[in-house]
């Protein structure tokens, strides 16, 4: 189920059609914040008022041409002189293949240094999001590119592949703070474990790395023995609850979010927003088939 899902989010055609249905709202309300950067705004002063951060994302990745790459920029551009006006407590997460990766390092480099300035302007960061395994080499030159000239930036690594263990030593010994998801796109064998349980495993024994090495890792998982584990690591050691923060994604695991707030630590929720929902509508429903029913209930219900 999960591969058919992960297939299916690949699919161009399907896609178009998808992003162009006038059910769409219906479809992916529980996971998007909406078409624009209104929609966003409002869920995000929602969240930040309840004491919880965000990471803003406009959906998008794997653009065609070099205009789309530009296109994407100008939308975050235009997130950040939200963030400034409206006093956002929010980050920005991209994906290079929005950005033109697809056509060179130059072309995406010049297209995220502006976001970059912005980033350290407002005195918040840049997250760049992992994308399938043939970009992790090149997506982690980049991550280290910008915190050398920028500072302001987190790279993701994926509890899944096997090279994580290396790039979470390496980013730990760089200073670059780490978001550390299990890993959502389908892989080989050759390239990452396949079995849940070893994801999850690997999980751990990566974020034990980060909370006691890293620079402010994030952790971002709603798998509760996961968020249970890190919460008892962290209060076995007296670590402060400000030198880390869990992640969550919009729509996830609201019990799960609630509680951490109330424990009184720091979580930020990846709020996406925008008209290209199909491919991470389909890498959600792929992580939980159930979701396929809770669908199904609103389509009858449109
Ligand atoms: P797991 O999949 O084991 O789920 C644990 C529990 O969470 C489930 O039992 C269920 O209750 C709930 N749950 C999880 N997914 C759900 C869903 N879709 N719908 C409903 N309930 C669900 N991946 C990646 O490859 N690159 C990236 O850059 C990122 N970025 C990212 C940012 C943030 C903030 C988060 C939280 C996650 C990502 N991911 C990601 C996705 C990540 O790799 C992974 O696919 C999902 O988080 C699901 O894994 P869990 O750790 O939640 O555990």
């Amino acid at each position: 189920m999960r591969s058919f899902f992960l297939w299916l989010s690949r699919q161009r055609l399907l896609r178009s059609w998808m992003e162009s249905s006038s059910t769409a709202r219906v479809l992916t309300k529980r996971f998007i914040a909406g078409n624009t950067l209104a929609d966003e705004i409002a869920v995000s002063k929602e969240l930040n008022a309840d004491g919880i951060l965000v990471a803003l994302d406009h959906l998008g990745e794997n653009v065609s041409t070099l205009d789309e790459a530009t296109i994407s920029r100008d939308h975050y551009l235009e997130a950040f002189r939200a963030i400034e006006s409206e006093k956002l407590q929010a980050s920005a997460s991209i994906k290079l293949t929005q950005f033109g990766l697809d056509f060179s390092r130059e072309v995406c480099l010049s297209n995220v240094v502006p976001l970059m300035e912005q980033a350290r302007r407002l005195r918040t960061r840049v997250e760049i999001d992992m994308e399938d395994s043939s970009y992790t080499q090149r997506t982690l030159e980049i991550v280290e590119e910008l915190h050398e000239r920028y500072g302001c930036v987190r790279a993701v690594i994926q509890a899944y592949l096997h090279r994580t263990d290396a790039d979470i030593e390496r980013m730990n010994s760089l200073g670059i703070p780490v978001r550390l998801c299990k890993g959502a796109y389908r892989e080989s064998a050759a390239v990452a474990i396949q079995d849940k349980l070893g994801v999850d495993a690997n999980y751990v024994k990566q974020m034990y790395k980060l909370l006691d090495f890293g620079v402010y890792p994030a952790i971002a998982s709603h798998d509760e023995a996961i968020v249970r584990e890190a919460l008892r690591y962290v209060k076995d050691r007296g670590y402060p609850a400000h030198r880390f923060e869990f992640q969550m994604l919009h729509g996830i695991r609201r019990d799960l979010q609630k509680h951490v707030v109330q424990a009184g630590y720091n979580l930020r929720l990846y709020v996406p927003y925008g008209e290209a929902w199909y491919p991470y509508f389909m890498r959600r429903l792929a992580e939980r088939p159930a979701n396929v029913w809770f669908l199904l209930r609103n389509m009858a219900r449109a």
